[in-house]
């Protein structure tokens, strides 16, 4: 899966936010990395304040964006291409600029009033409950001054709260999802989905988790909805698809979120572990084993490294030897790698100063425009026609596309091979996991399927590490360094090696 943030990937009408367009350009490109899938961070009409997850018509495009027809334009290339296309679905809440909410918003009486989450302050004044908004350290209950009433918005004030308890809301939602069924979609990457089972049943919470509501939020609701979306999606021919963000107390409970063989709820659900692991051996392997466990079958894991919302990794990490190794360990874990745009290129952040801060938490950097050529300097150029709206990656001009697309030695290179080298081989693309005890900073695992053995040792460390003896026959069939052959020369420091026998 490639995760696409709009914005930021390629600008077709040269006003500096990136667009469909810009993505329709550079479809070769995507289907010449090898992924499968494309997802695109949020393409409705949205004021913008949360750049996208704040909608304000989940039933058409953001002209910034393009139109419904340069939409259609763009799922046929895709499709001609073999790519997929999941959108991204937000349904815990709208933007206070969505029709519904501004009728919610207008009378006690309202026939919308229900559709969000309201309630009197408390005696004293203050808010309903001490939920605190995720963002900007503010309660999660705005007053609307003429009702008395206020409503509940675990982001942005100008993202109020839906309420899924009420069958009127879950009906309107379930439009949205068919709408986009009907046109041709492949599926959903669903925002904050665990949310949507809360419905009314907002009580006060421990300090700890009321600085955190999201996490305390999973409740059984929340399963019995997922079904019945479950069932909308599994009523379309094109089989289509839907992995969650599910951030809940405990990682591993996220896994409950694709229910059961016989109750099955989405198809896949994120886990972020990987996202805030250290790079350290032992760190990794407790990771992995965690998730693979969580995740056994018949469930299925997804590999996170970057997104829209978190430092990218090779900034995390520091060095490119360290993106190219964590390439090599996410391209062959069991489980669907989400890649996020930039990431096959070695991109770190943007270094954003303040007077050019956009996002309410502090996630600019991250989301730094694409250097599709390597002229140009930290704001202007590499591709794009007008100076783009936030800053290029640090490291733009020497790792754009154009600078590697022809060599395969480079990110790219690398990236293309591993994902040619998983679409060939069942036991990387579908194979069980068998992980070794970690040997120093040396981790190994086999990927198994039939008949079919692929071993991968990573040395996590910062020096050499002797290749192991029982590895001397095998072949490389893929590393994120020089190495071609095995010829028992020690692994350098961070290198990963891909092992097949003949
Ligand atoms: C999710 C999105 C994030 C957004 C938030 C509110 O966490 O990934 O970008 O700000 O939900 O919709």
């Amino acid at each position: 899966m490639y995760q696409i943030y709009p914005r930021s990937f390629a600008d077709g009408n040269g006003d500096g936010v990136g667009d469909l367009r810009g993505i329709i350009d550079h479809v070769d490109d995507i289907a010449a990395l090898g992924v499968d899938a494309v997802w695109l961070s949020p393409i409705y009409p949205s004021p913008m304040h949360d750049f996208g997850y704040d909608v304000a018509d989940y039933c058409n495009i953001d002209p910034v964006f393009g139109t419904l027809d340069d939409f259609d334009e763009m799922l046929a290339v895709l499709h001609e291409c073999n790519l997929r296309l999941l959108l991204d679905w937000v349904p815990n809440h709208t933007s206070s600029k969505h029709p519904w909410f501004i009728e919610s918003r207008s009378s006690i009486d309202s026939p919308r009033r229900d559709w969000y989450v309201w309630r009197d302050a408390r005696p004293d004044g203050s808010p309903p409950t001490n939920w605190m908004s995720m963002f900007k350290g503010v309660p999660a209950w705005t007053p609307d001054g003429h009702t008395g009433q206020s409503y509940l918005h675990l982001f942005l004030a100008e993202q109020p709260d839906l309420n899924w308890a009420n069958p009127e809301v879950e009906n309107a939602m379930h439009h949205t999802l068919r709408f986009w069924l009907d046109r041709g979609v492949d599926g959903f990457r669903s925002d904050v989905v665990n949310l949507i089972g809360k419905g009314t049943d907002v009580d006060d919470l421990s300090e700890e988790l009321a600085a955190v509501p999201l996490l305390a939020t999973d409740r059984p609701r929340g399963h019995e909805l997922l079904r019945r979306i479950r069932s909308l999606l599994d009523s379309y021919p094109q089989r289509p698809m839907m992995v969650g963000e599910v951030y809940l107390l405990s990682a591993g409970e996220s896994a409950s979120y694709v229910g059961t063989p016989d109750r099955p709820e989405l198809h896949l659900s994120f886990d972020f572990r990987a996202v805030h692991v250290r790079w350290d051996a032992a760190q990794i392997h407790r990771t992995i084993a965690a998730i693979q466990n969580d995740f056994s079958e018949p469930r299925w894991p997804t590999w996170v490294l970057s997104n829209h919302d978190q430092p990218r990794h090779r900034s995390r990490y520091g060095s490119d030897a360290h993106a190219r190794a964590a390439a090599v360990l996410s391209l062959t874990m069991r489980g669907t790698p989400f890649l996020y745009a930039g990431e096959e290129l070695g991109l770190t952040d943007g270094e954003v100063p303040p007077d050019r801060v956009v996002d309410p938490n502090g996630r600019d950097g991250c989301r730094a425009p694409i250097p599709w050529t390597p002229d140009g300097d930290a704001d202007t150029g590499h591709g794009w026609a007008t100076a783009p709206w936030l800053p290029f990656p640090t490291n733009a001009s020497t790792h754009s596309f154009a600078s590697q697309r022809d060599d395969p030695r480079s990110m790219l290179g690398l990236y293309r091979r591993l994902l040619a080298l998983r679409a060939a081989t069942p036991a990387l693309r579908s194979g069980a996991l068998d992980l070794a005890p970690l040997d120093g900073d040396l981790l190994r695992y086999d990927r198994v399927s039939g008949d079919q053995r692929i071993t991968v040792v990573v040395n996590c460390g910062t020096a050499a590490t002797p290749w192991p003896d029982d590895l001397l026959t095998a072949s490389v069939l893929a590393a994120s360094g020089e190495r071609i052959v095995v010829d028992g020369a020690p692994l350098d420091p961070l290198e990963a090696v891909v092992l097949g026998y003949e």
